[in-house]
């Protein structure tokens, strides 16, 4: 499948994950006990006072890069902000009428479930999709268009079937050998 990925991704500088520690800058005041050279650490900080810092993060300043590492609310917050602003374009390009209202429920399904949990299985048969003898005209939309958009915007390399890594198909899709 390597010829489908030909597409060259910015990989996101891991450093920008930094940026999602700004949460820590409004970090609730220093006890006035507590010397001035004493670091605080956040581990032991009041989790009813962390709570609300990182829900209005997440909602103000939505990750600049994707990690595994997330919390839901700030995986939320980058979806909204990247990735559906990225995807949406492609689908509706596609199919301007079936994807009007494209949004979080094109992946997650009505009940926000994963997009593995959610979107149709895909087969792998004498290692190959049958996806691309069965729906020619999709399979080849999601490889060329939908995963290599997809890659990029969470900062992946694209799936490399030597390595079994990367982001490729099965980043949105079960996969069910044959
Ligand atoms: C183009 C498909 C797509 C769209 C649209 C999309 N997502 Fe996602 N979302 C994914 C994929 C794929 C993952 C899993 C990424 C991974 O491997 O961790 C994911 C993961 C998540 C997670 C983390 C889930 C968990 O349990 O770790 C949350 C939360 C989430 N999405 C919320 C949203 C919201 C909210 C929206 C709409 C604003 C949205 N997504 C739109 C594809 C999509
Ligand atoms: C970023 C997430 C994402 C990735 C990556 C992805 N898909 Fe999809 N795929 C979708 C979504 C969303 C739909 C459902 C669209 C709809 O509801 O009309 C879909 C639908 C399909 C369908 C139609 C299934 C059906 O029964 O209607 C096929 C076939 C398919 N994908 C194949 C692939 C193949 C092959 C790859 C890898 C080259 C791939 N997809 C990668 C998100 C993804």
């Amino acid at each position: 499948m390597t010829h489908y990925f030909s597409l060259k991704f910015p990989l996101h500088v891991a450093a920008l994950a930094v940026g999602l520690l700004g949460g820590c800058a409004s970090q609730p005041e220093v006890e006035p006990e507590t010397p001035a050279d004493q670091t605080v650490d956040p581990a032991v900080a009041p989790a009813e006072a962390e709570a609300p810092t990182e829900a209005t993060t997440a909602e103000e300043a939505p990750p600049e890069a994707w990690s595994a590492d997330l919390s839901k609310e700030q995986k939320a917050a980058f979806m909204k902000a990247k990735v559906v602003p990225a995807m949406a374009p492609l689908f509706q390009n596609a199919d301007p009428e079936a994807y009007a209202d494209f949004g979080c429920q094109t992946c997650h399904g009505p009940e926000g479930k994963l997009p593995k949990e959610y979107l149709p299985e895909l087969t792998l048969k004498d290692g190959k999709l049958t996806a691309f003898a069965e729906d020619p005209d999709t399979a080849k939309f999601m490889a060329e268009h939908v995963t290599p958009t997809m890659a990029g915007v969470l900062g992946m390399p694209p799936y490399d079937p030597a390595t079994h890594t990367g982001f490729g198909c099965g980043g949105c899709h079960s996969i069910a050998m044959q």
